[in-house]
C-alpha cells in the first residue's frame, strides 16, 4: 500500500538500501537460517509481552526506530509514530532529521521517547538539542555511529531525490510527471508546507537547517568515540550507542559507558556487504556478557523475527520500515496497525512455541547455523 500511495522517489528512499543491497536483502533473509524447536502440549492462559528496556517497561519487546525524513511519508511524521507507539505502550526513536521539532514529539505520546543525536551542524548544535532533550523528558540518547558519511543509495540519485528537494524548478522538471501520477500524495505534502526545515538542528544565528544541506552536512558531522566524552558531559542520562557490528565495538561501547548497543546496520543503508544483523548478534551477546543491554534492529517484518532474535539474546529490537511503511499509508493509524500485526504475530509465535513469557526465550528454542555461535 504504500508504494502505491508514494511517489517512487519517497518510495524507494523508505525502502530501498545501499549499493548492491545486498545487506539489505541478507537482513530479512537470514532470519530463515533459523528454526523454531517448539516445547509442544503446554498450556498457559496468558502470554506476557512486557518487558524493560532502560528501566522502561514496554508493553512488547518492539520500539520503533529512528527514520529521518518520516513528515516526507506523511503529514503526521514523527509526531504520529510516537503517538502511535505511546499508545500502544512502547518507546519512540525520533530521529535528529525530523520535521517536527523535539517538543511537539514528546508532547504526542505518552510512552518512553529517546532522541537519536548526529552531529549535524556541529557541536554548538548538538549541545542546544542535547538541552531541549533534557528539558522536555527524553529519557535516553541515542549515538548513531554507522554514519560517518551517507551510503550510497543508488535508488535516490536515479529518481531525482537531491532534485526535488532543491530550488531550482528546472532541475525538478524530468522528474515532476512522476510525481504528478501521485496527486493525494503531492496534496498533502504541499498542504503539509512542502519540504520541512529541520527543526531540531538548530544553527547558531542562522535558524533551522534546511532539508536540502543534510547530505553535505552528514559527511562533516562525523562521530567518534572521543565524542562521547563531551555528549557525557552535556547528557546525564543513559546512552545508547546505535550501529554496532562487531564484538570489538561492542566491547568498546561497554567501556565507554554505554547503557545500551544497538546492533545495527542502519537497515542496510550505510556500508553494503556487512553481516546481517540478526547473524552478527549471538557474538555482540557473548561478548557484551550482560554488561549492558543488547537491542538489535533490521530486517524485521514478522513478530516470528522479534521471537526469533530475543532467542539469540536481544533484549528487544527497534523496528524502522515496519512501522515507516504503515505511517507512509495512513500516518499514526498505519503504525499503530503495523505494531498490532507484529503484537499478535508475537503472541501467535509464543503459543506455537510452548514459551508464556518472551522474558523466558533463549537460545534452547532455536538452532542456528553453528558459526554464528562459535568464534
Ligand atoms: C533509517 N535509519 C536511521 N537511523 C538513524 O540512526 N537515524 C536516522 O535518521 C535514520 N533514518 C532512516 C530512514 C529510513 C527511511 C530508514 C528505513 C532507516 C535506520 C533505522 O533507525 C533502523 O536502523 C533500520 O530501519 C532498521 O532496519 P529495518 O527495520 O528498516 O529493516
Amino acid at each position: 500500500m504504500a508504494q502505491e500511495r508514494l511517489p517512487k522517489v519517497v518510495f524507494d528512499y523508505l525502502d530501498g538500501g545501499a549499493e548492491a543491497e545486498t545487506t539489505l536483502r541478507e537482513n530479512t533473509r537470514a532470519f530463515s537460517d533459523i528454526q523454531f524447536l517448539p516445547r509442544q502440549a503446554v498450556a498457559f492462559d496468558q502470554c506476557d509481552l512486557r518487558t524493560r528496556v532502560l528501566g522502561h517497561e514496554i508493553s512488547l519487546p518492539v520500539i520503533l526506530a529512528p527514520v529521518g525524513y518520516s513528515r516526507l511519508m506523511h503529514p503526521a511524521g514523527e509526531a504520529g509514530a510516537a503517538a502511535a507507539a505511546g499508545s500502544t505502550g512502547t518507546g519512540y526513536i525520533l530521529s535528529t532529521i525530523s520535521g517536527y521539532a523535539l517538543e511537539q514529539v514528546k508532547a504526542a505520546t505518552s510512552g518512553p521517547t529517546w532522541y537519536q543525536l548526529y552531529l549535524l551542524g556541529g557541536r554548538e548544535a548538538a549541545e542546544g538539542a542535547i538541552e531541549r532533550a533534557r528539558k522536555c523528558g527524553y529519557s535516553a540518547l541515542v549515538i548513531t555511529i554507522d554514519t560517518p558519511v551517507a551510503g550510497m543509495r543508488e535508488r535516490d540519485p536515479r529518481n531525482g531525490m537531491k532534485e526535488l528537494l532543491g530550488t531550482n524548478p528546472f532541475k525538478k522538471l524530468p522528474y515532476l510527471p512522476e510525481l504528478l501520477t501521485h496527486p493525494s500524495w503531492v496534496a498533502s505534502f504541499l498542504l503539509d508546507g512542502g519540504v520541512p526545515d529541520l527543526k531540531n538542528v538548530v544553527l547558531p544565528g542562522k535558524g533551522p537547517m534546511p532539508l536540502t544541506d543534510v547530505a553535505s552536512a552528514l559527511s562533516r558531522a562525523v562521530v567518534t568515540w572521543n565524542d562521547l566524552s563531551w555528549i557525557r558531559q552535556s547528557w546525564n542520562g543513559p546512552i545508547v550507542v546505535k550501529g554496532v557490528l562487531t564484538a570489538d565495538d561492542a566491547r568498546r561501547a561497554v567501556d565507554h559507558g554505554a547503557a545500551a548497543i544497538v546492533v545495527s546496520n542502519h537497515g542496510g543503508r550505510q556500508l553494503d556487504g556487512v553481516d546481517a544483523t540478526i547473524r552478527a548478534l549471538p557474538n555482540i551477546v557473548t561478548a557484551v556478557n550482560k554488561q549492558i543491554q543488547v537491542l538489535m534492529d533490521g530486517g524485521i517484518r514478522r513478530g516470528s523475527d522479534v521471537v526469533k532474535a530475543l532467542c539469540l539474546g536481544a533484549e528487544a529490537v527497534l523496528i524502522g520500515r515496519a512501522y515507516a511503511y504503515g505511517l507512509a499509508v495512513a500516518g499514526r493509524a498505519g503504525v499503530l496497525r503495523a505494531i498490532e500485526i507484529i503484537r499478535s504475530d508475537i503472541e501467535r509465535t509464543l503459543r506455537l512455541l510452548g514459551c508464556a513469557s518472551v522474558n523466558d526465550l533463549d537460545v534452547s528454542l532455536v538452532r542456528c547455523p553453528k558459526e554464528w555461535t562459535q568464534f
